[in-house]
């Protein structure tokens, strides 16, 4: 009798062990079949990460409305407008120390000249024709138009922020930009100030 409890054990782990065995088979199996995420996947994580960390907030033009500066819809993305009127400002507040933000945010000055926000639209006048590799060196190493021989991103561009996203997070903030409407601007130049001398021994 005893024995046979001992063969009808065994075979219940044994019937365990296989059940447990395949369980995982299976879940390994499903776990590779996972689909690659798709286009428009790519595209919705893009929007998400370009809003959380709020490129608008400096690169889409805005006007003044009730609650404070709006986004101009069919401007988006698209820069300082060239030729748009920037309010006069005291060179004594500069001198003083203070950095000035246009009120849409798309012209800043400060020590280091006067910058205006890139034109980051799909259109062939903002990043239309860039590679991914342009955009990236731009967020990786701060360089203008993403190129090796250009000159360091100006302030208050804040790529030493931007440089921790992995290279999946950037691929789809760029394949979101590359989707936007196209808005057809050429940024005017940024005005740079010469380094300040060194300091006197
Ligand atoms: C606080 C303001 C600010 C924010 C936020 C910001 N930018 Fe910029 N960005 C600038 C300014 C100003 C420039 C122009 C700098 C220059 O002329 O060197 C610039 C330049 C760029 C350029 C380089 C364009 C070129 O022609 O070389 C790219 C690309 C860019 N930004 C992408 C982004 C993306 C993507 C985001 C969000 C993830 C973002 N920026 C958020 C201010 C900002």
């Amino acid at each position: 009798m005893l024995q046979s409890f001992r063969v009808v054990g065994v075979a219940v782990l044994f019937l365990l062990l296989i059940n447990a065995c395949n369980n995982q088979a299976t879940e390994t199996k499903e776990s590779t079949a996972t689909p690659a995420p798709s286009e428009e996947d790519k595209l919705k994580e893009g929007e998400r990460l370009v809003a959380t960390l709020d490129c608008e907030i400096c690169h889409s033009p805005k006007r003044m409305g009730p609650k404070g500066p709006e986004v101009i819809p069919e401007l988006r993305f698209g820069g300082h407008q060239a030729g748009s009127p920037l309010p006069p400002y005291d060179e004594a507040t500069l001198k003083a120390g203070w950095v000035l933000f246009a009120p849409d945010f798309t012209s800043m000055i400060g020590p280091w000249g006067q910058s205006y926000t890139a034109n980051i639209s799909s259109d062939s006048t903002g990043i239309g024709m860039w590679t991914e590799d342009q955009f990236k060196k731009v967020l990786r190493e701060g360089k203008y138009k993403g190129m090796d021989n250009t000159r360091p991103i100006l302030p208050p561009m804040p790529w030493e922020a931007y440089k921790h996203l992995t290279d999946e997070e950037i691929s789809k903030v760029f394949a979101f930009l590359k989707s936007t409407k196209p808005v057809k601007n050429v940024v005017p130049a940024a005005k740079i100030n010469p380094p300040p001398p060194p300091p006197a021994k």
